[in-house]
Order: C-alpha cells, then sequence, then structure tokens
C-alpha cells in the first residue's frame, strides 16, 4: 500500500480505514488485515504510557514506536505524529524530527493545526513527504481549548476550522484528520477540498475513519467519547485469561508434562 494506492482508492470513492498502532505485535495482526493506513499516533502517550494528555510525548519515543509498527506491518501505509512542539520551534528543529520519523521508516507525518508552521509544511511536502493535517480537536491544545471538547460548533470556530483545511490544501497536504467536528463542517470540507478527509467523531460524510485501537478493541479507558465504537471487549477477555493462568498455576495444573523439558 503506497500513497497512490490510497488516492486510487480516494478516486473511486472508497472510503478509507486507518487505525492507530505503537507496537511490533499488534502491528503483525493489523498487517494482516484488511485497514488501508496506519497511524503511529502520539496518542501512544496516554494508551501506551499512562499519561492523561498527549503533550508528555517526545520525537525518541515516538521514533521508537515508528520503529516497531513499521517492523511488524511493512505492506502498510505507515503515518507518523510530530510530537508536541517538535514542529514550532523552527524549520531546522522541525526537519530533525521529520526526519527521525522518516528513517525509523514512516511513509509520511501528521501534524496539528497550521497557523505558524505554514513554512514547514511546505519544506516537509518540498522534500518529498507527504503530509496529513489534523484539525478540529486537536489533543495538543487541550490547555486552550480546557478540554477534550468538540470544535467547530460555533460559526468562529467552524469558519476557522474551514479555512485552515483550505490553508493545508494548498499548502500541499494529501489528507487531514478532522476530529471530533460537527458533521456539517467535515462534510463541507470533504466536498470543498481535495484533500483525503479521515474523520475521527466527524459523522459518515467524509473520506476515511480514524479509530485508536486501544479504544475500538474495548482496553480500559477514563473516558469513553461516543464516537468510539467498541469491536471487542479485550479487557474482560484478558482478565479472564489472567486469572484463568493464575487458577491454573494455583492448582498445580500449569504446566502439564507436555509443557515441561
Ligand atoms: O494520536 C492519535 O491517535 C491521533 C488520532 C486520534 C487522529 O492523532
Ligand atoms: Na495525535
Amino acid at each position: 500500500m503506497n500513497l497512490n494506492d490510497l488516492k486510487q482508492k480516494h478516486a473511486n470513492a472508497e472510503k478509507l480505514a486507518m487505525l492507530t498502532c505503537y507496537d511490533f505485535s499488534s502491528a503483525k495482526i493489523m498487517n494482516r488485515s484488511a485497514v488501508d493506513m496506519i497511524l503511529v499516533g502520539d496518542s501512544a502517550a496516554m494508551v501506551m504510557h499512562g499519561e492523561n494528555a498527549t503533550l508528555p510525548m517526545d520525537i525518541e519515543r515516538m521514533r521508537d514506536h515508528v520503529r516497531a509498527v513499521v517492523k511488524g506491518a511493512p505492506d502498510k501505509f505507515i503515518i507518523a505524529d510530530m510530537p508536541f512542539l517538535s514542529f514550532r520551534q523552527s524549520i531546522d528543529a522541525g526537519m530533525q524530527a521529520v526526519k527521525t520519523l522518516m528513517q525509523a521508516g514512516a511513509h509520511a507525518v501528521k501534524l496539528e493545526a497550521v497557523d505558524g508552521h505554514e513554512e514547514l509544511i511546505q519544506h516537509i511536502v518540498q522534500s518529498g513527504i507527504p503530509v496529513m493535517g489534523h484539525v478540529g480537536l486537536t489533543p495538543q491544545f487541550i490547555n486552550q481549548f480546557g478540554g477534550f471538547k468538540v470544535q467547530g460548533k460555533d460559526r468562529v470556530s467552524y469558519d476557522k476550522i474551514r479555512a485552515d483545511a483550505l490553508k493545508l490544501q494548498k499548502l500541499g497536504c494529501f489528507s487531514v484528520v478532522l476530529e471530533c467536528v460537527p458533521s456539517e463542517l467535515a462534510q463541507q470540507i470533504t466536498a470543498e477540498t481535495d484533500l483525503i478527509t479521515i474523520g475521527i467523531g466527524a459523522g459518515s460524510q467524509v473520506d476515511g475513519q480514524v479509530l485508536v485501537m486501544h479504544d475500538m478493541l474495548g482496553y480500559p479507558s477514563a473516558f469513553n467519547p461516543k464516537f468510539v465504537r467498541h469491536y471487542l471487549d479485550v479487557s474482560n477477555l484478558f482478565e479472564r485469561a489472567f486469572n484463568q493462568y493464575v487458577e491454573d498455576v494455583k492448582k498445580g495444573d500449569f504446566p502439564a508434562d507436555k509443557e515441561s523439558y
């Protein structure tokens, strides 16, 4: 799967399905699935490292997650998140971060918002690297937003998000994530741009969807936004397996002769 394949699917009006992934073993399973793209998101800070926001993520941890996913999913198009502030310091520093992620094996990078890093986005694109934008509820702005809240509900915010998406297209991005915005806004951006629009909490009138793998598999989560659909209940499956193992050990049932040398 490469960028041309994705563009072809988009041109054929085929919906695209993206999931996040952060580790080698999950990536091996995802590689066997029909998932179109994998996002190594900075949501890893929360679901892999237990942080309560994405701000603590840094480029070294992102690099290690990207490497693991690239090894596990060699057949997938892999997009890596630019972590908090890595694209806000200078073109040089931003390009160093991009280099780290691309040399770890990513095929594209994603960064949040657009104001103030237009030049960097252009520089990345002109360096031959596909860029995915991200507007709406951009989690790195949580302190400005005052929490994980739907964006674009009032006129000013609606128009701003729409303008940002148009700007991302002008800067040469191939795609944009629309996170937690009214369906009407997502639909409008999808109609008005050639960007591959990927929604999360943005309704169905977009070109594709993304979910955090841990959310859709039903890992324990402190908060459960209504845009998540649970396809599995791994919390209970894992807990049952863990307890069965404990029981077998306590009873002396495990290991059996065939599990011993
Ligand atoms: O980090 C992430 O998981 C993301 C998606 C929710 C779009 O940015
Ligand atoms: Na992210």
